[in-house]
């Protein structure tokens, strides 16, 4: 939910900090912060709003030094304030820290402080590390401090931490909340993800949870919180520059929009062998029959994972047969579900550090179950705690709304339906024609993506004025409906809901009004002719309809107000097309009202609080 930027070498520590965190605004962007030693000690500045905030706030301070620490802040204990941004110190103003996490059990803590003599500047649980850490201070031993602090903590964190008597030193921690370790030439770097990093170096370091790192420009070292010394592999990663730049786009969300065609290619790339008519998954072959076997699926998401998650469930019933359940993870992880022998569970996130997502990956871990994860960031750490895993191979998403990382879910799921399928009987004739049909996806996007002018004009002609919209669809397109609700919803604040098509009479008709758009995904379907009934069942009420429809469809033109095209595909792949005209409809409302929809208010890209 936060970002967190850390270095320590040679160089200016100011520019690297503050690039740093404009590269990880998208985790939290309501204030922010950066602490730099330099030759007179340790300068510390916060400013509420965004990094350009913070920018002209140092503008005229003297940041000199080559070691220092910043973050960028979304609030969990008390309000955007300055007061409330991070680093946070300890009572002498001699330990910086900063963090990305919740400290469940920060108020005791705080109280007993309190009662030690400690005062309070903050209303957040960050600062109680801070004061914790001085407690434990003795001379120079910052790592030992900060481990005995840790021990006292119940819950999430991710830190970095300097103090005046160690010069060079910054240690870091990890329980929950990612932190990555870049190495340089007699320089360390950390951050919260490796899209701050990847300028300096592609090797990176990824902490393990209760593990704390020592960082100085001539060497680092690893323990438990135990202290336990550990030793720790550098990965490289293969992301570059070029991939986390806006490349001519506006926007990253109008930039990933349009990277569809070829994400959705290297989402299936390499992995389908036309011979045999199948698929090859290589992280799944770890689990072998288990996988292959399963009797039962379970697959657990949050957001926009979750509609995925129920695209999936329809693909693998149709396609494998296999019985489907999809759960919100945040309701998994509590409702003490019944999980039968022969299930596996399948976890699905974005960006590998969804905190409910991970705490249901455990809660089927513990029970003993199969866990596998479909996740985009390589090294995540869903991707490091599940048995077994399918990346997408989606390259960054910066842009808080998802949509990139959606259509390559839904890619990888129809990947492993078609690889169960072939297990439990379709035949090769029936693989070879999914697997053209697949083969097929990213052209059809690119054509779909030429309706972007038309969808423009939708967004004018129906949402200067809407306040609210309702998104209906049936079968495969009932996600996609959710989904595009989601998308509006989440960037121009317009309030939308998704429906199943049928549901809309036992209730929300009576919203409609003309002045209401309601949005249907009517591509022609086994379910067609049932969808015509629900838009006339609208019109009747004077409700004004935009269609998604099926090229050629001529009968849908009678019925609806406007209709946006998309090609023909087989039922299990129209959703990887009638998503991206709801993708582009959001966006472009959103701009109209100039919204900021890469960092939509009140959000973050990744959600590691529950
Ligand atoms: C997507 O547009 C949302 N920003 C949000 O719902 C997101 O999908 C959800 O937080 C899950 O994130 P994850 O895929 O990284 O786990």
């Amino acid at each position: 939910m936060c970002g967190i930027v850390g270095y320590t070498g040679k160089r200016c520590a100011r520019d690297i900090l503050i690039e740093g965190l404009k590269r990880l605004e998208y985790r939290g962007y309501d204030s922010s912060g950066i602490a730099v030693r330099g030759p007179g000690g340790i300068t510390c500045t916060r400013s509420v709003g965004r990094i350009a905030d913070l920018e002209k706030q140092i503008a005229g301070i003297d940041l000199a030094g080559s070691v220092g620490i910043a973050h960028t802040r979304w609030a969990t204990h008390g309000a955007p304030t300055q007061a409330n941004a991070h680093p946070h110190t300890d009572c002498s103003a001699n330990v910086y820290l900063v963090h990305n996490g919740v400290i469940e059990n920060c108020d005791k803590l705080k109280a007993q402080l309190e009662q030690e003599g400690h005062t309070f500047t903050s209303e957040t649980d960050t600062e109680v590390i801070a004061h914790l850490v001085e407690k434990y201070l003795e001379g120079d031993d910052l790592a030992a401090a900060v481990q005995q602090a840790l021990k006292r903590i119940i819950g999430t964190f991710g830190i970095a931490v300097m103090c005046r008597q160690c010069p060079d030193t910054i240690v870091v921690a990890r329980n929950g909340s990612p932190i990555v370790i870049g190495v340089g030439d007699d320089e360390y770097y950390v951050a919260s993800d490796v899209s701050a990093l990847v300028e300096h170096t592609r090797q990176i370091i990824y902490l393990d949870d209760n593990e704390i790192a020592i960082l100085k420009p001539d060497g680092f070292r690893s323990l438990t919180i135990d202290n336990v010394p550990t030793t720790k592999k550098v990965t490289e990663v293969d992301w570059d520059i070029e991939m986390i730049g806006l490349n001519n786009f506006d926007t990253f969300m109008a930039k990933e929009i349009h990277e569809q065609p070829e994400t959705v290619r290297a989402a299936f790339r390499g992995r389908l062998y036309r011979e045999q008519c199948e698929v090859r998954l290589g992280g799944l072959m770890d689990l072998g029959d288990t996988f292959l076997d399963a009797r039962r699926i379970i697959i657990s998401a949050c957001g926009t994972a979750w509609h995925s998650a129920l695209i999936g469930e329809c693909m693998i019933e149709d396609i494998a047969r296999v019985p489907v359940e999809v759960e919100y993870a945040s309701e998994f992880r509590y409702r003490n579900p019944i999980i039968e022998p022969g299930t596996i569970v399948l976890v699905i996130s974005q960006s590998g550090e969804t905190a409910d997502t991970l705490a249901a990956l455990n809660e089927a871990k513990r029970r003993g179950v199969p866990v596998l994860a479909i996740s985009n960031v390589v090294g995540s750490t869903i991707a490091r705690e599940s048995d077994a895993g399918v990346y997408i191979h989606a390259g960054p998403e910066i842009g808080v709304a998802s949509t990139k990382a959606f259509t390559s879910q839904m890619v990888v799921l129809y990947l492993i339906s078609l690889m169960l399928g072939r297990a439990r009987g379709v035949g090769a004739a029936e693989g070879i024609k999914m697997i053209q049909a697949l083969e097929n996806i990213p052209d059809q996007i690119s054509k779909v993506l030429e309706v972007e002018s038309q969808v423009q004009h939708l967004a004018e002609k129906y949402y200067r004025k809407a306040e609210n919209s309702l998104f209906l669809g049936r079968g495969y397109s009932f996600p996609i409906a959710l989904e595009g609700a989601l998308k509006l919803k989440e960037i121009s604040y317009v309030h939308a809901e998704g429906y199943p098509a049928a549901e809309m009479k036992h209730g929300p008709i009576a919203l409609i009004t003309p002045d209401m758009p309601v949005v249907f995904i009517a591509v022609q379907d086994s379910i067609y002719d049932k969808i015509l009934v629900n838009m006339k069942e609208v019109k009747a009420r004077g409700g004004k309809v935009i269609a998604i429809a099926t090229e050629g469809d001529a009968l849908i033109n009678n019925i609806a107000d406007d209709v946006v095209y998309v090609p023909d595909a087989p039922e299990p792949l129209t959703p990887l097309l009638t998503v991206v005209p709801l993708q582009l409809l959001a966006y472009h409302v959103a701009t109209m009202k100039g919204c900021d929809v890469d960092k939509p208010r009140n959000l973050a890209k990744s959600v590691t609080v529950e």
